[in-house]
C-alpha cells in the first residue's frame, strides 16, 4: 500500500465563559426564542482577557497528540487554519508552536485561511504531504477567536449571535490498515459572491488600513446576507457530500456510519439531512452549545461525536463544510 493517512487523535478546547443568548439579549435587541427558532443556539464561549487562539489551539493539540500516542517533538508540520488571527502578521501557526515548546526544532507551519471550510482545506494538504512520503506526523488546528471582532449591538446581531471562540486539532498520521484511514477530500470555491459574508477592514488595499470612518461604519465588524448563506449552504454540501460518496463508490447513504457537518446553523444542517435522506441520528450536531466556530466546529463536533461512543474505530465518517469565500468540501474517512 502506498502511504495513506489516517486521524490518528482528536482533541478540543474552549473557553469557560458561557454566554447564553439572554446575556445578548441584555445587550442588543433579540430574544432567546428567536435565536434558537432561526438558528438552533442555545449558549456560546466568548474568551475572557488573556485568552487567545494559540492558547486555545495549545490545549486542544496537547489532547489531540496525547490521544495520537505520540510526543509533540514528533511533529513535522502544523497546518494552522483560522479567519481571526491573533495578530496581523505572523501567523498564529508559529505562536501555537512556541506554545507547545517545539519551536527549536524548526517544525514548518502552515496558516491556511478558507473560513468554515479551512479544516476540510487543512485535512486535504495533510492527506497530500502523508501521500506523498513527505511527513509522518502532522498537526492539523482549527482555531478562532470570533467575540473580540462582533458588534454586540442591535446593529450586528444577525452575525453576532451565531458566532463563538474555540480550538479543535486533529494529528494525521500514516495510515496502517484500510479500516483506519482517510479515503478522499474535495475542496472547492467561487469568490463570484465573497463580499456576501465578509470583513471588509482593514485591508491593505485602503489607505490607510482602517480609517475613522470605517470604524463609525462598523466596517471592521463582520457582514453577511444570510438568506443568501443559506441558500448556497444548502446546495453545496450535499454537492460535496454525493462527491465524495461517488468518488469512494459509496452506493448508499445507509453505508455512512455518521456525518459531522459545519455547524453553522442546525436548521441548514438539519435541511441537507432530509435532502440526502440522512437519518437525524446519523449527524452530530453541537451548535447548541458552542455557536459557530468557524474552522473549529468539524473537529470540536467529531471530538465529542468521538466521546459520546457515536464515532467508533472503523466507522466511515463524512466531514461536509461550508463557508465563506464562498468555500465548501468534504472529507470521508474511516476512523
Ligand atoms: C442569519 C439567519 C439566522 C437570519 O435568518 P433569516 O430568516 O434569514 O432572517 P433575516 O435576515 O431575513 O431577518 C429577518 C428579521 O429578523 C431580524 N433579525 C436579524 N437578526 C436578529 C436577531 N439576532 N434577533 C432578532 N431579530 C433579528 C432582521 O433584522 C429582520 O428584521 P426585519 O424583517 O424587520 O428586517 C439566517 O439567514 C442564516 O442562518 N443564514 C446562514 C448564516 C450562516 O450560516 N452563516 C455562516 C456560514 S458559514
Amino acid at each position: 500500500m502506498t502511504n495513506r493517512s489516517r486521524i490518528m487523535g482528536v482533541g478540543m478546547s474552549v473557553p469557560s465563559r458561557v454566554v447564553t443568548n439572554h446575556d445578548l439579549a441584555a445587550k442588543m435587541e433579540t430574544t432567546h426564542e428567536w435565536i434558537v427558532e432561526r438558528t438552533g443556539i442555545e449558549e456560546r464561549r466568548w474568551v475572557s482577557p488573556g485568552e487567545t487562539g494559540a492558547g486555545l489551539a495549545a490545549k486542544a493539540s496537547r489532547e489531540a497528540i496525547e490521544k495520537a500516542g505520540i510526543a509533540a517533538e514528533d511533529l513535522d508540520l502544523i497546518i494552522y487554519a483560522t479567519l481571526s488571527p491573533d495578530i496581523y502578521f505572523p501567523g498564529t501557526g508559529v505562536l501555537l508552536q512556541r506554545e507547545l515548546g517545539i519551536g527549536h526544532k524548526g517544525v514548518p507551519c502552515l496558516d491556511i485561511r478558507q473560513q468554515c471550510t479551512g479544516f476540510i482545506y487543512g485535512l486535504s494538504i495533510a492527506d497530500a504531504y502523508i501521500r506523498s512520503g513527505n511527513f509522518k506526523h502532522i498537526l492539523l488546528v482549527g482555531a478562532e477567536i470570533q467575540s473580540t471582532g462582533l458588534d454586540v449591538s442591535t446593529r450586528g446581531r444577525d452575525i453576532t449571535v451565531i458566532f463563538g471562540d474555540g480550538a479543535g486539532a486533529a494529528v494525521i498520521g500514516v495510515a496502517t490498515d484500510e479500516a483506519h484511514m482517510i479515503l478522499s477530500t474535495h475542496i472547492h470555491a467561487d469568490g463570484t459572491e465573497a463580499e456576501i459574508l465578509w470583513t471588509e477592514t482593514p485591508a491593505s488595499r485602503n489607505h490607510p488600513r482602517l480609517s475613522a470612518e470605517d470604524l463609525e461604519a462598523g466596517k471592521h465588524f463582520p457582514q453577511m446576507k444570510g438568506k443568501n448563506v443559506f441558500k448556497h449552504a444548502v446546495t453545496r454540501m450535499p454537492q460535496a457530500i454525493m462527491e465524495g460518496m461517488q468518488a469512494n463508490g459509496i452506493k448508499s447513504i445507509a453505508d455512512i456510519d455518521m456525518v459531522i457537518p459545519h455547524q453553522a446553523n442546525l436548521r441548514i444542517n438539519q435541511m441537507v439531512a432530509q435532502m440526502i435522506g440522512l437519518p437525524p441520528e446519523k449527524m452530530h450536531n453541537n451548535i447548541q452549545k458552542y455557536g459557530n466556530t468557524t474552522a473549529a466546529t468539524i473537529p470540536i463536533c467529531m471530538h465529542e461525536a468521538i466521546e459520546l461512543g457515536k464515532i467508533k474505530p472503523g466507522d466511515l465518517v463524512c466531514l461536509v463544510a461550508f463557508g465563506a469565500g464562498l468555500t465548501w468540501g468534504s472529507a470521508f474517512l474511516r476512523f
